[in-house]
């Protein structure tokens, strides 16, 4: 009886000591007194008045547009379709891209386009936001949403949403920071004025 209890007790301490530490550790790594770049509370809740935009302008949701899918790479889904325009948010107008990511055993471009939803795993979002936002990103906002409009997560907990993961060797702005033009963008040029 009491060793059961010692055991609660003491994974009840690690699990307390374990979420005390991690975001201390997430906020080293970005330098003291620095905002966190992504997965705070202003960054999900900026998510959630994106993907209503989104939802409203027929970008993501039960009637979001299809375009035509294609056979996509890693990290990226298996198969993906790629829609972009402008998109108003809290009175600020920009470009948002929205891509969707589909994967599941049976994936294939022809099941994709017959049935969206069935292979739908992730939306994976770039916006344009306001000046200063970003400027060492070109402004970037980037999200990475679920079928329903929650969030992904990283590893460490962290929600996909913000400056994502600004200052580290992996993750959105690592690697789309190798796209051509110097605009972060993949698929075109458009803008990289
Ligand atoms: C390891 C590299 C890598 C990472 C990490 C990555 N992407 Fe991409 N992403 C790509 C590549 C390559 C393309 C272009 C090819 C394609 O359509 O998949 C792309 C395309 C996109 C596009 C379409 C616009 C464009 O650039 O062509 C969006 C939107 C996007 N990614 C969002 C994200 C978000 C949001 C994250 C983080 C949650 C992310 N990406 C992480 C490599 C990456």
């Amino acid at each position: 009886m009491e060793m059961k209890l010692k055991n609660i007790l003491g994974r009840l301490l690690s699990i307390a000591l374990l979420s005390a530490l991690l975001p201390l550790s997430a906020q080293a790594q970005m330098g003291k007194g620095m905002k966190m770049p992504f997965g705070d509370k202003a960054s999900v809740s900026y998510s959630q008045k994106l993907w209503s935009a989104l939802a409203d302008a027929h970008m993501v949701g039960p009637n979001a547009i299809m375009s035509k899918p294609y056979k996509g790479q890693h990290p990226h889904g298996a198969v993906l379709d790629t829609i972009e325009g402008p998109v108003t948010v809290g009175g600020h107008s920009g470009i948002a891209i929205v891509k969707r990511n589909y994967g599941g055993p049976d994936v294939s471009i022809a099941n994709v386009a017959n049935n969206p939803a069935k292979y739908l795993k992730a939306v994976t979002v770039m916006y344009e936001r306001e000046d200063g936002y970003d400027a060492d990103n070109k402004n970037w906002y980037w999200a990475k949403y679920k079928a329903n409009g929650g969030l992904h997560k990283n590893p460490k907990g962290m929600s996909l949403a913000g400056r994502v993961a600004k200052g580290m060797p992996k993750g959105c702005i690592a690697c789309h920071t190798a796209a051509p033009g110097g605009d972060m963008v993949f698929n075109n040029d458009r803008y990289a004025h």
